[in-house]
This record gives C-alpha cells, structure tokens and sequence, in this order.
C-alpha cells in the first residue's frame, strides 16, 4: 500500500492560509461563471443550487459532472428538481458539454439560441417544463442523440430541420402547442432512432412513407394528432417494434395483414380513429401483445381465435365496435388478464368463460352484446374483481351464489338481462360494493337483510324486477347510499323508519309497489334529499308537515291512498299531478285561486290540524289581495322540462306587431311573461359578473321575485349553452334553480330564482349593529356544508360529473335562511376523458382560486373545484378576501395561511376574532385542516368532495357544543 505524505497539521493550515488570500484576486474560470449566470436566472425553491458558489473549480457543484482528464464540465443533470426561471443562454459557454438534461422542472422563457454553440451535446432533455416561443433551428448540433423537449408550450412551427440530425436515437417533440403542421418527409433520415414521440403535435396529412424506413425504432408513439390516411403495410418493415401508439386521430382504411410481422409487438393502441373491417386473423399470432386497444373504431366481423392462445395480454379494449359472432372461447386462458372491455359491440353466444383463468381480472366491461345464456359459474371465483359490468345483454339463469360475494366488486351491474332468482344473502360479504345495479330483470324474493352490511354503497338499483316482501329496515345501516330505486317490483309492507338514517340521500324512488302505511317523517332527516318518489303505491294517512321544509326539487306521491292538506310548498314545486288519485287529498281555498289545480278545496272535514294557523291566514290575506289586482291577467304556464325553441305558448306571447319572436325554455313551473321579464330597471341592478348583469325582478303576477341575468352579447350563445345545459338538468337545493331562459335577436336573458341574502363574498363583509359580522360561525359552517354538498353532487352525482371551474365566493348565493346555492355554471364544463386541443387556451376561473396545477396543464379536474372550494372555506374560517395586501406581493390567501401553521397558536390568530368564541375554536379548527387539504399543492392530495362532506360532518359546531367529549387540549401538531 502506498503511503500519504503526512504534513503537520499546522503547517496545512498555514497553506490554506496562504492560498486564501490569492483566490479572490484571481478571476473565476469563465465555466464557473456561466454556471452561476446559469444559477442566477433560475429559482431554485429547495436550494438544491446551494453548493454552486465562487469557486475554482464547478466540478464540486451538485448536479455537474466534469471530465476526468480536462477538468471540464460535460454533464448538467438537474431533473426533477422544482427549479423555476429561465434557461441562461451563458450556458453555450460550456463547449465541453454532452448533457443538458432539465427534464420535470417548471422552468419557462425560450430556449436560447446560443445553445448551438454546444457544439459536443449529445443529450438535451428539457421534457416536462414550461418552455415557450419557436424551438431555435438545432441542426448544427451533429452529434444530438437524445433531443426530448416534449412536454412543453413550444409554439411556431413543426421543428422540420429534426431531418438533418441523423444521429438521433430518441426524438420527442410531442405535447407542444405547435401550429398545424406536417410529419416532415426527412423524418425518414433518422435511421438510428430506437424512439419517436409526436403524440398530441397538432399533425395532420398522411404518415409519410419515410418513416417506415426507421427500422430501428421501438417506440412509435403519434397519438392525439389529426393524422388521415390508411395505416400502410410498410409498417411491416419496422421489425423492431414493440409498442405503437396511434390513438386519437383520423385514420382510416383496414389494418394490413402484414401488421402481424411485427413479432416484437407488445402494445398497440389504435383507438379512437375510423379503421374498419375485419381484424385480419394473422393479428392473433402477435403472441408478445400484452396491450391491445382499438376501441371506437368501426371493426366488424369475428375477433381472431389466435387471441385465445396469448400469454401476456394484460389489457384489451375494443369498445365501441361493430364486432360480431362468438368470443374467443379459450380468451384469458392461458393470460394474466387484468382489465378487457368488448362493450358496445354484437357479440353472441355464451359468455366467455376462463376471462378470470389467472385470477388476475379487476375490469371486466361487456355491456351491450348480445350475449345469452347462463353466467359462467367460474367467475364466482374471481376475488380480484372491481367492476363487473354485463348490462344490456341477452343472458338468463340465476347468477352463481359466490359472484354475489365478490370482496373487492366496487360496482355490479347485470341491468337490462334476463337474470332469474335471488340476491344471494351473501351479498353481504361484498362489503367494496358502491354501486349495486340490477334493474329490469327478472330477480325475485325477499331483499336480502344483509344488503344493510354493504357501508360503501352508493346507489342501489333494483327497480323493474319481481322483488318482494318488505324493505329491509337494515337499509338504515347504509350512511353512503345517495340513490335508492326500488320502483316496478312487488314490494310490500310499510316503509321503514330507518329510511331516515340514510343521511346522504339523494334520490328516492319506491314507486309501483305495494307499501302501506303511512310515509314516515323520519323522511324530513335526510337533508339531502332532493327527489322523493312514492307513487302507485297503497300508502295512507296524511302527508307529514316536515316534508315541507326539506326543499325538495321533485316529488310524486301521486296513486296512493292518502288524505288531508297538500302542503303548499309542496305544491307550488310539483304541481298537482304529484298529488292526483289519491284517496281525499285537498288544497287550501286561498290556494287555488293561485295554483290552476283539479284538487278538491279543504273544508273542516278533510282538513287537518293546524292547517289554518296565523302564518297562512297572513299569507291568505295577502294573497286575496293580489288576486284582486292580478284579475283578468292572462294566466300561462310553462312545463316543459326540456329545451324546446319554438315553444307554440312562447312564440304566441311574443308576437305582437310583428315584433321578433320569444324564444322561451321553460325548466320549472313559473310563469313567464318575456315582456315583463326583460322590463326590469337599471337601479334594481344585483350584480354583475363575468358573463352579464343580474336585475331583481318583482313579477307582477304572483308577487314572486326572481332574479334575471343579461348575458352580454357575444359570450351570450356560450355561456347559455353552458348554463341551459348544465342547471336545465339538475336539481338539487345547494344549486341556484333556473327558471327558464329567453332569447330574442341576439338577446339573451336567464331567469333565475332569487336570493334575499345575496353572495357569501358580500355577506361576509356585512356588519349587524354593534359591528358583529351578519354571519356567526354556526350560519358559516351551515353555508361551508351546504355549498360542499352542493359541488359533491356535480361531482359525484350527475353523469357524467360536471367541473364548475369558477367556485368562489361571489359564486355562492344565499337564499333567507341562508341556504347556500352555487350559481353561475358559465364556464363550467362536463368531465370529460380526452380534452381537445383547443381547450388549451380556454383557462377559467378567478384569480386567487385558481389552483396550481392549472398554471401549468390544461388539464381541469374535479381537484380544481376541490382547490376553489377550500378557498371559499378559507374566507369562512377567516373572514378575510383571497387576496389581500397583508398576504405580501403576488400572495394570496392559501399561501398567507401555511405561514401560520406551525403550532397551535398561530393557528389560532388565523380564525376571525369576531365569531371565535372559545367554545367553538376547535370547531373552527377541524375546518381549517380540511380547508388546508382542499388547497394542497397537489391535486392527487386533494380529498374528493364526497370526502369534504363527510369530514364537515365531523366539524358540525351543533354537536359537539353538546358533546361533553371535546378534544381541546389536543395540541396540533399534524398540521405540518
Ligand atoms: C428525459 O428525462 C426524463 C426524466 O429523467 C426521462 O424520463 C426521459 O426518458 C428522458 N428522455 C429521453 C428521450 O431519454
Ligand atoms: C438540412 O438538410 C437540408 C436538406 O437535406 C439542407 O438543405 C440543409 O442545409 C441542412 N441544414 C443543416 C443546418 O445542415
Ligand atoms: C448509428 O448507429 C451506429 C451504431 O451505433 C453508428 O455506428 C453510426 O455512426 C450511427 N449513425 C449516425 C448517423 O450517427
């Protein structure tokens, strides 16, 4: 072993010394200087930069590498590492460089031209940031093997020099915002290259010949681009291959034989394009596919037998086909198959059986074929499954005992078969189950108990069957359901009370039944309730009064046998036809001068208790009044619950003197006289918002008031679309109800319900005497409730969800008991899997509760209401605006509040004094957290708001002011 020269210590030190002294007068070697340059015009949040100071040498510097023998710097690795800024063109100082790779960072600002001067780069990878503007011509770089800027807003053209860099290996170019362009035909010289991905390029024409000649390429990804044409049987030549991606594009034609050449094939995706024609049988030989998905394309005829020999097929999708005749028999047999989806298609014959052979299956989607015949029993043994769909089939026979069992089944839904026999009491060991959908067939006996051990479940779908016996009243246990149909069986008995613990939901239907007794008022508990349907039933008694309250949006208790007063709410929402043939229901006198109805007015006999207290001899009073003014006005209403243009009552109301036609859509049952509605005055202005200005409008006819909007023009035909679409459809108490919607040569008008109390943004900053704020904590938490309810059932509930994109404050309305309603759906967009080019440009939203993701991805999700709606309860907790100049520069309210989470103490100087009162701060605090979910940085940390309800509920000041078991010594420590 050699030996190191020992010094004495004392004399190292000296040197060090000595040295110490020279080095700042010495200049720094211009490739440190570049680096910090470099350095210097990047934000580098995590300080991974830290170790890049003055110094000799950089080759210390994190990230570099230097070569061994010039000491020179070669390599910049900084990937993943949250830098933001710009690239500094310094950097083309560095002659020696091989590698530049910045890949997943947000750096933004163009790529400078100065880097041909790199002259030695062989790796450039900038994929994943924000970068911008033209990509510089980078053909002198002769010696680039890896160029991979995908993943960027590079605009200008198509980068076509990429020709002349025949050394390529790997080439991505793909998701920029490049203008309409070509594949250039040079493409063809690259004949090193092992990966090319041009997926969503905007690239049109054919696929050029040329690019076949890459025989060395293995990845050819050109997806989500408009490209036309057939696919050529040149691709035979790319012998290499194994994954092609070519989904989302125009093409059309047959898929050439010669495809099966491609022995090295492992994945193919051919969806979403317009090929046609039978899979040519030589496809089933491709024995390495482990991915195969062509689905919405038009292929007909047989699927190849070949595909039942495969090995490795993980994943198959071809929905949305014309396919036909049997499946494969031996499909899955010899495969790890994990997902496959052949709905859509016309498949027949009996239903393939060894899908599940490998117990690997999670996905199996086979809804509307013509499959028939019995469920193969060995699917009872395939505990992996998810999603389990066969609806809208042919198949018959009962299903086998352990597929109502399946643990991990989150949805099963065998609708529109002919399945015979029962809902196996097993069902209740499938506790993953949301979603149980099994209407229109033929299943039979008692509704299983056990069905009450299923505490995930969703929706329950039962309806149109031979169900009988009673509703289990173990239906209480089920806290999560949020839609229950049981209509169209035989089911009999009384409803039961528990019914009343089903706090979520939304959606009743028992009607066409057999249920007796009287509806319990165990139903005015559910506060989200939002439609109740009981009709054709033999139910007796009265209507309970706490149906009233509840704001229904829809309810039918029409058919059965019930007597005594029709709440008049009720009435009002429904029109009577929720009500005929029944056994003696009336309505009040004073109350059929305004409701045009073929109820029998209550008299002392039929009438019960209470029926005439002081409120409505009040409300009487007034309305004879009015009915006296309001005499001989024309009386016209609309019912129609779907857009109809040239509505006959609507033109004929708008067509006097040859003035321009109304055009009316009418969603609920209010009158509409479009003269009057668009008389409304400038000082009776409410609002004004982005896409118009609200007017309070007092009708004249029923002394409703409602709210009108004016949709200014040009936006006007884009943001009815949107709202008509969206709110015409659903009905829920926590969205604004539209009334109906008025157009006339370019004028558009949205009639809206009104809000006494106006928005949350403005109530928050109003005052009651004594400068207390109108709203105390337990009005805020009921609104926070309300709205997260509210954006749940966009989310969760409609189908599919609708993204409200523009959650905020001054979005939130609040009716006189401050119920709050989400308005203005202008914006908002209907989920949807592939979003299109041009959306790219279409951000929405209000500065301050937008989220992060947004300022760098298009891509709009349920997580950024999510965001939006944390900002809303932020306001809530704090009683302050989402900007704010305390906040500091280019601050907002979410950043404000993670300086202050550190203990809990600066937690609580978060909360507004005002309402604050020490028996609620811990109240106020659990909303705090969930509000600091709501706005994590990332969207994947982000609680659904399903999840958001269901923790406000934990929140809720009501109970726990009650509950002597508080926690409020617990000192908060998880808040960082
Ligand atoms: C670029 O870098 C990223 C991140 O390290 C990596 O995933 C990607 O494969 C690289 N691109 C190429 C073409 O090597
Ligand atoms: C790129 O190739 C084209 C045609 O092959 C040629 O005209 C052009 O000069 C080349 N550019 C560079 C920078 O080599
Ligand atoms: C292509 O790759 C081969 C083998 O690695 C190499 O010899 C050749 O120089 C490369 N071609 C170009 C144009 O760089």
């Amino acid at each position: 072993m050699e030996k190191c020269p020992v010094y004495p210590l004392r004399s190292l030190l000296m040197l060090l010394f000595i040295l110490s002294l020279f080095v700042p007068s010495m200049p720094l070697p211009t490739e440190t200087q570049a680096l910090l340059r470099f350095k210097e015009n990047l934000k580098d949040p995590t300080g991974f930069l830290n170790s890049w100071i003055d110094s000799e040498s950089p080759c210390g510097f994190s990230g570099i590498t230097c070569d061994r023998a010039s000491g020179k710097v070669v390599e910049i690795s900084l990937e993943n590492k949250s830098l933001s800024g710009e690239i500094s063109p310094s950097i083309s100082v560095l002659q020696w460089l091989t590698t530049l790779s910045l890949a997943s960072n947000h750096i933004s600002g163009e790529l400078p031209n100065q880097l041909i001067n790199c002259s030695n780069l062989r790796v450039l990878n900038l994929t994943d940031n924000e970068m911008v503007k033209r990509i510089p011509d980078l053909s002198q770089l002769k010696k680039l093997e890896v160029l991979d800027l995908s993943i960027n807003f590079f605009s200008g053209q198509f980068p076509i020099w990429v020709g002349n860099l025949t050394g390529l290996v790997s080439l991505g170019l793909g998701q920029n915002e490049f203008e309409v362009g070509e594949i250039p035909e040079s493409i063809g010289n690259l004949k090193n290259l092992t990966w090319l991905y041009l997926a969503n390029a905007q690239l049109r024409g054919e696929i050029p010949e040329s690019l076949f000649e890459l025989k060395a390429l293995k990845t050819l990804d050109l997806s989500r681009n408009e490209l036309s044409g057939k696919i050529s049987k040149s691709i035979s030549k790319l012998q290499n291959l194994n994954k092609l991606e070519l989904f989302v594009n125009k093409l059309t034609g047959e898929i050439p034989p010669e495809i099966s050449n491609l022995t090295l094939l492992q994945e193919i995706d051919i969806s979403a394009n317009s090929l046609y024609g039978q899979l040519p049988e030589e496809v089933g030989n491709l024995r390495n596919l482990v991915v195969f998905q062509l689905y919405e394309n038009n292929f007909s005829g047989k699927l190849p037998e070949g595909f039942g020999n495969m090995q490795n097929l993980i994943a198959f999708s071809i929905y949305r086909n014309n396919f036909s005749g049997e499946f494969p028999v031996n499909f899955g047999r010899f495969s790890p198959l994990n997902s496959i989806d052949i709905s859509e298609n016309q498949f027949s014959g009996i239903f393939p059986q060894f899908l599940c052979e490998k117990r690997k299956l999670e996905f199996l989607l086979a809804l509307e074929n013509r499959f028939s015949g019995e469920l193969p029993f060995a699917l009872a043994e395939c505990k992996s499954l998810q999603r389990f769909r066969i609806n809208n089939n042919q198949m018959s026979g009962s299903i086998p005992d352990g597929v109502w069992a399946l643990p991990n089944a989150k949805m099963i839904d065998f609708s529109d078969n002919e399945f015979i026999g029962i809902i196996s009491p097993n069902i209740g060991l499938s506790t993953s189950l949301s979603q149980l959908v099994l209407p229109n067939n033929k299943f039979s006996g008692n509704l299983p108990s056990e069905l009450g051990k299923l505490t995930n479940l969703e929706r329950l779908y039962l309806s149109n069957n031979k169900f009988d016996g009673e509703i289990p009243s173990e239906i209480g246990f089920l806290r999560q359901l949020s839609s229950l149909h049981l209509e169209v069986n035989s089911l009999n008995g009384s409803i039961p009370l528990e019914i009343g613990n089903c706090e979520r939901l939304v959606d009743v239907n028992f009607a066409q039944n057999s249920l007796s007794g009287s509806i319990p008022s165990s139903f005015s508990l559910i506060s989200s309730l939002n439609s109740l349907n009981l009709s054709s039933n033999k139910l007796s008694g009265i209507i309970p009064e706490s149906l009233e309250k509840m704001k229904l949006s829809s309810i039918d208790l029409s058919g059965n046998q019930l007597f005594g007063r029709v709440p008049s709410s009720l009435l009002a929402m429904s029109g009577d036809k929720a009500f005929l043939d029944n056994k003696e229901l009336c309505v009040d006198e004073n109350y059929r001068e305004r409701i045009n109805t073929t109820l029998v007015t209550c008299t002392g006999k039929n009438s019960q208790k209470g029926v005439l207290n002081d409120e409505l001899l009040f409300f009487s009073i007034i309305v004879s009044i009015l009915v006296c003014v309001l005499a001989g006005l024309a009386f016209v209403s609309y019912n129609c619950s779907k857009i109809s243009q040239t509505d006959p009552e609507a033109s004929r109301e708008g067509d006097r003197q040859g003035a321009p036609k109304w055009k009316i859509a009418s969603f609920h049952q209010v009158e509409i006289d479009a003269d009057e509605i668009c008389s409304f005055e400038e000082e009776n202005l409410i609002g004004s918002g982005g896409t118009g200005k609200v007017y309070r409008l007092d009708l004249k006819k029923n002394g409703n008031t409602v709210a009108v909007k004016q949709l200014r023009k040009g936006d006007a035909m884009k943001v009815l679309a949107a709202e008509m679409e969206i709110l015409g459809k659903i009905r829920h108490r926590n969205i604004l109800k539209l009334y109906a919607c008025l157009m006339r040569e370019g004028s558009s008008y949205l009639v809206f319900e009104y809000m006494t109390n106006g928005n949350l943004y403005e109530a928050l900053q109003r005052q009651i005497k004594g400068g207390q704020p109108e709203l105390n904590w337990y009005q805020r938490y009921k609104i926070a409730l309300g709205a997260a309810r509210g954006v749940a059932y966009l989310h969760h509930d409609c189908s599919p969800p609708i993204i409200h994109r523009d959650i905020k404050s001054t979005n939130i309305l609040l009716d006189g008991d401050y119920e709050p309603k989400i308005a203005d759906f202008g914006v908002a967009k209907v989920a949807d899997q592939f979003q299109s080019a041009s959306e790219h440009s279409s951000l929405a939203g209000t500065h301050g509760y937008i989220a992060p993701e947004l300022a760098y991805t298009p891509k709009v999700s349920e997580k950024s209401d999510v965001y939006s709606y944390g900002v809303v309860l932020l306001e809530l907790i704090t009683g302050r605006r989402p900007i704010e100049d305390e906040y500091g520069e280019g601050k907002d309210i979410v950043y404000w509040i993670s300086t202050h989470l550190d203990d809990r103490d600066n937690a609580l100087k978060l909360l507004d004094i005002r309402v604050a009162s020490e028996a609620i701060q811990n109240d106020m605090i659990k909303v705090l957290k969930i509000a600091v979910l709501c706005t994590t940085k990332l969207p994947s940390l982000r609680p659904s708001m399903r999840e958001v309800v269901k923790m406000l509920s934990d929140a809720d000041p009501y109970s726990s002011s009650m509950s002597l078991n508080n926690s409020s010594n617990k000192n908060i420590k998880d808040f960082v």
